[in-house]
């Protein structure tokens, strides 16, 4: 079972920065410094932090909502924290969401394998098209191009960025100092991709990463995000309100696998987990309670409006949620419907539910959470989960504390890390040299 810890570089969720055990400290590397040395030691295989390029405005064309509220405002930039992460780490891997849609390869690929070199292996890329116009803006342009251009462009910065990575063979530098080579100059080639959104000659000025590639993440619920991270993805990052829907999903995706000739096996579905825990199952619903109690639904809204890039004051807050048409995350949005329609909820209700969300129902004593966890494997709905912290630090100290030992009583859970590099975490191979460029769309 793989584990991965969700953390914002910023405040936690609507109302996790109000939790009475959150440290205000998330502009300090000693709050990140401190986070990464708790998952290490709890032999997490991955940190990770979400991300997105503004202050979201999707609640009344403002940006007050996200300031007032805290919703997915501070957002520092996700590599910068990770690199004061990996200086107090030895093994914890390292992923860093960037957008496909405002970046160009060059710099992905150069960023990304900068720091596979300097963690020895630990990078990992969560690739995201962007969702909200407020990203669009910041980059010279009105609105969010629509999902299928996002992807397309996607396509082509990743596939762009592969070969940038396979620029270089492994073992290029000789640093001989006796025949004064440096390095193999057969061994290296230009790129020259040339395409309908990016054009890059090469090639890259890194040499190849110990990982030969970063661990790829993604986490699209449309079918084209879909289709896209059954080639490209080697962690699927998913969220479900059920284990219904969970397994449904995991089922597809390792069969879209399959399909584009990959080995199921090497992709790692990983469903979203916010765990609360107590010492009975009652006394972690009131710990939810009480957090729960703490979320305005206003702020919940502010959230769920950035996510799905749609300005919900539009509508009667005391009505039902009517259909959003092309909202900016669906996987969210299709949770929210199942749930909102399960429970008839209005606009204002899925607000407040939405500021405190946990993802799989894994409220409980320690022994529920684990039962919860082991029925999600079994049934086959996850290779693991990506934990979500409600606070921080104290959502992943309480984590660590006493869910990771009854994780490692049952064998879930490792008790020391294997390997080194991220992939070896996931039980990856290392991809040789060209490997990924099968993996991109055929034209
Ligand atoms: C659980 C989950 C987490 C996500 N995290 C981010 C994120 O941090 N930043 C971002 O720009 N998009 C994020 N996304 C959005 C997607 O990766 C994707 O780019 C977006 O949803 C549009 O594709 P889709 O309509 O196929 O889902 C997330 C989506 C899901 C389901």
């Amino acid at each position: 079972m793989h584990l991965a810890a969700f953390l914002n570089a910023g405040p936690m969720g609507t109302s996790g920065w109000r939790h009475p055990d959150a440290d205000p400290g998330f502009l300090t590397a000693n709050y990140y410094r401190h986070v990464a040395k708790l998952l290490e030691a709890a032999c997490f295989d991955l940190a990770f932090i979400p991300d997105a390029l503004s202050v979201p405005r999707s609640l009344g064309n403002s940006f007050a909502p996200a300031v007032q509220w805290g919703s997915g405002t501070p957002r520092l930039d996700p590599l910068v924290i990770l690199g004061v992460m990996a200086g107090v780490t030895e093994h914890l891997g390292l992923a860093a969401t960037l957008s496909t849609g405002y970046h160009e390869p060059f710099h992905l690929a150069r960023a990304l394998a900068t720091f596979d070199h300097v963690t020895g292996g630990r990078a990992g890329w969560n690739i995201v098209t962007s969702f909200q116009d407020a990203e669009a803006q910041n980059f010279g342009q009105p609105t969010l191009p629509p999902r299928e251009a996002r992807y397309a462009r996607a396509e082509e910065v990743v596939s762009a960025a592969a070969q940038l990575w396979d620029s270089w063979d492994d073992e290029t530098l000789q640093q001989n100092k006796q025949t004064g080579e440096f390095g193999l100059a057969s061994k290296v080639r230009s790129v020259d991709f040339r395409g309908d959104f990016v054009t890059t000659q090469g090639p890259l000025n890194v040499p190849r990463m110990p990982q030969g590639y970063p661990l790829l993440i993604q986490a699209g619920a449309s079918p084209s995000g879909r289709d896209f991270a059954a080639r490209w993805a080697d962690v699927i990052f998913c969220s479900h309100e059920s284990l219904a829907s969970a397994t449904a999903f995991y089922q597809e995706m390792k069969q879209r696998v399959t399909d584009h000739g990959r080995d199921p096996q090497q992709v790692r579905i990983l469903p979203a987990a916010t765990v609360v825990v107590g010492d009975s199952d009652t006394d972690a619903q009131q710990k939810h309670r009480a957090f729960a109690e703490r979320v305005h639904p206003l702020a919940g809204l502010s959230r769920l409006a950035y996510h799905v890039n749609v300005d919900l004051t539009r509508y009667d807050l005391d009505g039902p949620l009517p259909e959003l048409g092309e909202v900016g995350v669906q996987g969210h949005y299709d949770e929210v419907r199942e749930f909102a329609q399960r429970e008839k909820l209005s606009i204002r209700d899925i607000g407040r539910w939405y500021g405190a969300r946990t993802e799989g129902n894994m409220i409980g004593s320690v022994s529920s959470v684990v039962d919860t966890m082991e029925q999600w494997l079994e049934q086959g709905a996850a290779d693991g989960f990506m934990i979500q912290a409600t606070h921080l630090p104290g959502a992943f100290e309480e984590f660590a504390r006493y869910v990771v030992p009854e994780l490692q009583r049952r064998g879930l859970h490792k008790s020391h890390y294997q390997g080194t590099t991220a992939r070896e975490h996931f039980g990856l191979e290392r991809p040789s040299r060209d490997a990924w460029q099968q993996r991109a769309l055929r034209r």
